[in-house]
């Protein structure tokens, strides 16, 4: 991790106890996990996705959960033991570099989290390269409705609230293309809002690696 992940994972610690919703769509409801499957929860938070696909997959089926906070997949671990889910294993990683190999996944979701990375090409990246091929993710994340001037992108604190990493609807989807991944179709948006110093929208985009 650099000073930039840290002031995030910081952050993201701290708000570990706290109990307040951080998600920004419905990804989890139009990712279809089947019995058997693979599936891979990017930026985890406190485990409520990755526990529920883990339930979906059942006992041939497996779940990971990323993130770097540790204070999240504290809590997420706890949850998990509470419930007895047992296939499912929650990795301490950045997104841009995620150590599972690739090829293993049936399924990846995401919410709210990509947003928060500094090379989101990287990111998607990932995704194509984790995913088996016929694959499919589904992510719900925030863009800007306008670009986010420099001096607040390069502001981790306010990279950490969800607002300041985001890429603009086009720069976003093209990140998606570029990484190969193919039939993206937007599942659901909402209308612009503010967030922090500049308007956002959020939307939940599926698609497949073919
Ligand atoms: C807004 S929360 C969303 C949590 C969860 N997906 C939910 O919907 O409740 C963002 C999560 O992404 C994690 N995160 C942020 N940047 C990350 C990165 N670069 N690599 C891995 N995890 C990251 C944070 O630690 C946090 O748990």
């Amino acid at each position: 991790m650099n000073s930039y992940t840290d002031t995030i994972a910081r952050r993201y610690d701290g708000l570990s106890s706290q109990d307040c919703c951080l998600s920004c769509g419905g990804a989890l409801s139009f990712a279809k996990v089947g019995k058997g499957d693979t599936a891979i929860d990017l930026g985890c938070g406190k485990g409520r996705d990755v526990i529920r696909m883990a339930l979906l997959a059942g006992d041939k089926g497996y779940a990971y959960g990323v993130d770097i906070s540790e204070g999240m997949m504290a809590e997420a671990r706890k949850q998990a033991g509470v419930l007895g889910v047992e296939n499912i294993a929650f990795v301490k990683s950045p997104l841009e570099n995620i150590k599972i190999d690739h090829g293993s996944a049936d399924v990846i979701i995401s919410n709210c989290t990509i947003n928060h990375s500094l090379d989101q090409a990287a990111v998607w990246r990932e995704i194509a390269r984790l995913l088996k091929t016929g694959g499919h993710f589904v992510v719900s994340d925030i863009y800007a409705v306008e670009k986010v001037p420099e001096q607040f992108r390069n502001n981790p604190e306010m990279v950490a609230e969800c607002w300041a990493g985001a890429l603009t609807r086009e720069e976003y989807l093209n990140n998606i293309s570029n990484a190969g991944l193919s039939d993206v179709e937007i599942m659901e948006e909402s209308r612009s809002y503010e967030k922090g110093k500049v308007k956002v929208a959020s939307f939940t985009v599926k698609g497949y690696k073919r």
